[in-house]
């Protein structure tokens, strides 16, 4: 009745999705220029690259032995790469230095081997779940390095980072990465050292998704002409193309010809670079300008509550009567398609509570002695069914007591569909953790004037550039991303509301974009029409990126 997530796969705890071959074919071609290259692979799995580099190889003219080094934590399948290769390739001259190890581990023994060519795709598994011993390592090798890891990254970065200064001078990186490359904080000081390192960088995205049977979305990192000192700038050119079937060197490089190199500098975050020319100019523009106000200035913004088992927390309407628990709860709302518009209101809510669960058990504080009859059977039923035996309900004093319960005066989405709306609650009800909450700062903001200067080509354009993007079309943007959204906000502003609202009752946002968009970033930020409108078409371009793939 109350049962809770299913556990991670053991693929997913390793981050074990291998490359679909057509992908490391390409990366290999790409990448391997010469017989003579040594090539690095941090993390083979099956084995998949190191097969297309053989396969790159064999076209090659081969006079000395292959040299490739092949690293991979799990015996089971470096085993599957190594009987892939004799199967294979027996007949070429072969110096594998296949190592049973952890990359990190290993790294020590590596520095210095000067490797020409770093092929592969490496696991993706935040260094919350990541062996502590193994990190503090690769933590360790990265300081060396001057960077500054924190412990909230994932481990893809470093497996990057650090096979970037196995690189040989002029040295090239190919690999498969989490498209979150483009966006995330954690990986600001990557992006910047991938910029300094080489002269010319390639992004290849996809229209669809690659990856079999994941959400994961990717995009490929061509990187060539590693620097022996790191620079302020380098060149880098983006590609999408539809799937992997299109992926040929004639194509990527016919769109290179045509199309102009952006320069990046390590305030810029790389999902902008898929935009236009003066697309791209006005973003970078606002990436620049500290003195746009953001979110953050006014408002704090905080993940949702956590309950620990929302079947158990979260009451309908029949439980809330059979376990008379009506002194106990508090309206409670939890999916984004309910808060649909600027205003959460009574009607609002009380359309959600006849098709949801729409009442939080929020005990904390009130002492045990007060208890109704019905909460006690409740309870009891609760720990029945184990739900005091979770992760999240067993560290607490007493497990039945949800902490951090406050209501906030705004909702935020956290999952973005087509646009992202801060919504007034005027209900003061409490939201899950897939709804952010929303607190002003300066009590003396009006919040629906808030929720409505939201909705803006500005907001919206910038909502798409630092948000992450999964498959299946979903943004998400964290509290700290969205407490960086800039907003046209001054609080004497006077925005209809109503009409905002009618407009986007009637899912025409274009026209609510075009009357907020006249009167706060025109009249009162100052902006050229034509700004406005590539602030627009980014905005279109960039949520049709992810919103087309599937
Ligand atoms: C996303 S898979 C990619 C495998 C292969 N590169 C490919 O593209 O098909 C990542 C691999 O990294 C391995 N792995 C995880 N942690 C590792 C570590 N610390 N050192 C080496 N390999 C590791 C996993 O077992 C998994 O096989």
């Amino acid at each position: 009745m109350f049962s809770g997530k299913k556990k991670a796969t053991h693929d997913k705890l390793r981050g074990g999705y291998y490359t679909p071959p057509k992908l490391a074919d390409f990366l290999c071609e790409w990448s391997i220029r010469s017989p003579l290259d040594k090539v690095i692979e941090p993390s083979c799995g099956d084995g998949n690259f190191i097969d297309s580099a053989l396969k790159r190889f064999s076209n090659l003219e081969i006079k000395s032995p292959i040299n490739i080094t092949a690293i991979e934590l799990q015996k089971s399948e470096i085993e599957k790469a190594q009987q892939r290769v004799r199967d294979s390739f027996s007949d070429i001259d072969l110096d594998i230095h296949w190592e049973n190890k952890d990359f990190f581990k290993h790294y020590e023994k590596l520095k210095g081997s000067d490797f020409d060519v770093v092929i592969g795709n490496p696991p993706f598994i935040r260094f919350q779940h990541f062996d502590e011993e193994s990190r503090d390592i690769a933590f360790n090798h990265l300081r060396d390095f001057g960077y500054k890891p924190t412990k909230l990254a994932n481990c893809w970065a470093a497996f990057i980072q650090l096979s970037i200064e196995l690189l040989k001078p002029n040295g090239r990186l190919a690999m498969v990465i989490p498209a979150e490359l483009l966006q995330v904080k954690y990986a600001a000081e990557l992006r910047e050292r991938i910029t300094q390192s080489f002269e010319h960088i390639v992004l290849v995205s996809f229209k669809k998704l690659v990856f079999k049977g994941i959400q994961q979305e990717v995009v490929l990192v061509l990187a060539e002409g590693k620097r022996d000192h790191l620079e302020e700038y380098s060149d880098i050119h983006t590609v999408e193309i539809e799937d992997e079937d299109q992926l040929n060197e004639k194509t990527l490089s016919g769109i290179i010809k045509h199309s102009h190199a952006k320069h990046t500098n390590k305030s810029v975050k790389w999902t902008s670079l898929f935009l236009s020319d003066p697309e791209f100019k006005v973003i970078e523009s606002i990436q620049g300008n500290k003195k746009l106000l953001r979110l953050g200035d006014i408002a704090s913004v905080d993940v949702g509550i956590v309950t620990g088992r929302n079947k158990f927390f979260v009451v309908d309407e029949d439980a809330k009567k059979e376990f008379d628990l009506d002194d106990f709860v508090v309206p409670l709302v939890g999916k984004t398609s309910a808060i649909n518009n600027l205003i959460f209101n009574q009607k609002k809510l009380k359309a959600f509570s006849e098709k949801f669960p729409s009442n939080l058990l929020a005990l904390k504080g009130i002492d045990e002695k007060t208890f109704s009859e019905g909460l006690k059977r409740y309870i009891a039923l609760g720990e029945q069914e184990e739900v005091h035996t979770g992760y999240k309900c067993r560290i607490r004093k007493r497990w039945y007591d949800v902490p951090s319960t406050h209501l906030s005066e705004g909702f935020l989405f956290r999952q973005i569909h087509k646009f992202p709306l801060l919504v007034s609650n005027k209900v003061k009800a409490a939201c899950t953790d897939t709804i952010h909450r929303v607190q002003l700062i300066d009590k003396d903001i009006c919040f629906d004037q808030l929720s409505a200067s939201f909705i803006n080509s500005l907001t919206f354009a910038w909502a798409e550039v630092c948000g992450r993007s999964y498959g299946g079309g979903v943004l998400e943007l964290e509290p700290n991303e969205s407490e960086e959204l800039p907003i046209p906000f001054n609080k004497s502003i006077n925005l209809d509301v109503k009409l905002i609202s009618n407009f986007i009752d009637q899912k025409d946002i274009e026209s609510a974009l075009d009357y907020v968009d006249e009167e706060l970033l025109i009249k009162g930020l100052g902006m050229s029409k034509r700004r406005v409108s590539l602030l627009r078409s980014s905005w279109v371009r960039l949520s049709n990126k992810r919103l087309n793939r599937k």
